[in-house]
Parts: C-alpha cells; structure tokens; sequence
C-alpha cells in the first residue's frame, strides 16, 4: 500500500465539485443491497422501504423469499398489510391477488386480467444472515456484483448484529467509515484512543477498491481488551476501512499484544464488522453491522457484551451523521465551501467513484 495523501487543508474547484458524490447525488441501481435480516423475513408479509421503494417482503411455502412492489395496482394499499394464500398474496383493501413473480392472478368479480396488472418484482440473493436484493433491471441481476463476503456467516467466526436506522446519506456514511481520525474526537469513551488522530493512513486504491489502514500502538479501549483479557497492556491495533460497494463497507481490526505477542504460527486475534449500508432514499439509511470475530470463540456473553459496546459507539455515529445532514438542510444561506483535509483522501476516492457510477447509470 502507498502513502497517499493531501498536504494541506484544500477546497476542490467547482468542476471537481460535481464529480464528488454528495447526498443529492442519485443513488445506484445496478447494485445488490441488503434489505432485510434472514430472520425478518417470515409468513407474515413484512413492509420495508429501501432504494426509494415500498417493498413488501415474504416466504413462499418453500422458504424461498420473495420481494413485491408494496404498492397494489388498484388504489395503492401497502400489500404489507394483506394475507398470504399459498405463494401469493392477497390485498387487504379490495382483494386483488398477486402471485410471487408479481402478476395479479385474480381480480374478485371480475374473470379477465389485464396483463400489464403486475407487480415489480425484485431478485433477491439470500446469504444468512443477509437478505440481498437487486434494484437494476430485473430481468437482469448481476450476481456478479454481490459484494457478500465468505467469510460473514462463516462457522468459523462468531458473530453479533446490531441495527440503526439513520436520517443521512449513505454517501457520508461511507466517508464517515473510511476516515478512522474521527475515532480520537467522536468516539474518546467508546472505540477511540488519542493515537488515532495523527496515525499515518495507508491508502489503497485500485477502481472500486478503496481502503485506508492505520496502525496505532495504544491500550485497546474495552470492547477489545475485556473479551481478550488485555486490560491494561499495550497493544497494536491495526485498522483496515474497504469500501467493497455502495451497499457495503468492512471495517477490519486486528489486534497483537505488546507484552505477549501472538506466535508466528498462530492468526491474530481480529474482528471483521460488515457496514450492511441500505439507503432508503438520499437522506435516510438502514445501517446493520454484523459483527465477526475470531477470539472469545463460543462465548454468548462476549456477543452481548461487544454488540451493547458497538450500539453505544454507532450511536455517536448515528448522531454525527444526523447533525450533518441538518446542518446541509437548513444552513443555505450563507457561503460555504467544503474544505478537505489529508485524512479525507480515502473518502474523496470513494465518492468519486460514487458519483461515476451515477453519472453512468444516467
Ligand atoms: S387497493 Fe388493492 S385491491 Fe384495491
Ligand atoms: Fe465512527
């Protein structure tokens, strides 16, 4: 990885500007985000708004999931809150019946159906505990495009998810996740030790593969020394942050004990937390993290315990990302002129990538 970064305090020319994804940037289609936890989606049709759609999500008597359009062709009842009758699905206003591919199968007091009464259907991905779905063209989901690590669900790792909904842009989550200075200011009682702030970054970009490394010799604040048993002793944290795709972001630790460093035949412990990044529209988000760690193996306590510790420091996130956004919403009179600093180089990358992708999908 190359050293990469600004020198100084820098605002981009105005033809730059618009080459860098922001929240009114339009979201991507041709993409697979999560939109639900396996285990949400049951026989009870569960409503669900993602990628400025109203979805409804269910499971054919097979268990095979299934995502409608929400919204009844008739008069526009949420479907969420008709019934299931085998695969298809009933409206709960005046009973149009839908099959799982979305065509209305049944019109009550009426034998012919016209066939452009449908639904859209979405294409959907199940890897547990994620359930992905495609908003491109329907007719043609790229799976080559799903961004579902191996490793998430793995038996191999022990894991714990956690949930936040968020009232920002995904644009600035991503930006927020790959610039990890902020844990020294944002995080000082949750994830983040002083080191962090002025830690080299490591920047790596090759196209759509944007990370940003730091390494930092510190005392591991707890969610990493309590399930270690590293209280009070010198560790070096390695922090990787990838941006794998506009729906997911991976942040990676791994961890190595100054006074009793790991054998060199043995893998580091390290944790691995997927940022499952759903927009719902330009300015709201879902945010799943699913956590994946390979120490305190078997250890339901150790999975409570970090899942409470994340929730507290994503909530700092959570209240970041918010106060931005109010700030764009209601500060336009005046001046102002983004200004980047060297840490901002990861995420400058990302949102140019961003906002090619839309400029492409236009
Ligand atoms: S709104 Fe669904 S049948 Fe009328
Ligand atoms: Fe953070």
């Amino acid at each position: 990885m190359a050293d990469s970064q600004a020198r100084a305090a820098t605002a981009p020319p105005s033809s730059a500007r618009t080459l860098l994804a922001d929240a009114d940037t339009p979201l991507i289609r041709n993409a697979w985000y999560v939109v639900a936890l396996s285990e949400e989606i049951t026989r009870t049709p569960l409503g669900r708004e993602a990628m400025e759609t109203s979805l409804v999500l269910y499971r054919r008597a097979d268990g095979t999931p299934v995502a409608l359009q929400n919204r009844c062709c008739h008069r526009s009842f949420p479907l969420a809150h008709g019934t299931l009758e085998g695969d298809a699905i009933r409206c709960g206003y005046h009973g149009l019946k839908y099959a799982a591919d979305g065509r209305c199968v049944e019109i009550p007091m009426q034998d012919k159906i016209p066939p452009q009464l449908r639904l859209r259907a979405y294409p959907l991905v199940e890897r547990a505990p994620l359930v992905w779905a495609w908003f491109g063209d329907p007719a043609a989901p790229d799976e080559s495009l799903l961004p579902h690590p191996d490793w998430l669900g793995a038996p191999d790792w022990d894991m714990y998810i956690g949930y936040l909904p968020i009232a920002s842009s995904y644009v600035h989550m991503h930006e927020n996740l790959l610039d990890l200075s902020h844990l020294s200011f944002l995080h000082p009682r949750t994830f983040g030790t002083p080191e962090y702030a002025r830690a080299p970054v490591e920047l790596a970009v090759a196209g759509a593969d944007i990370q940003a490394w730091r390494h930092v010799e510190c005392m591991l604040p707890d969610i990493y020394a309590v399930p270690l048993g590293w209280q009070g002793q010198r560790a070096r944290r390695s922090s990787g942050s990838r941006f794998v795709a506009p729906g997911l972001h991976v942040n990676t630790g791994i961890l190595s004990n100054l006074e009793r460093p790991t054998p060199a035949d043995e893998t580091p412990p390290t944790i691995r937390v997927a940022q499952v990044i759903t927009p719902i529209d330009r300015h709201r988000l879902h945010y799943w993290f699913v956590g994946c760690r390979n120490f305190a193996r078997g250890r339901p306590d150790i999975d409570a315990f970090m899942r409470e510790a994340q929730i507290k420091a994503f909530t700092e996130d959570q209240f970041a990302m918010e106060q931005i956004a109010r700030m764009q919403q209601v500060d336009q009179a005046g001046d102002y002129t983004e200004m980047h600093i060297p840490t901002d180089a990861a995420g400058l990358a990302m949102r140019r990538h961003l906002a090619a992708l839309a400029a492409r999908e236009a």
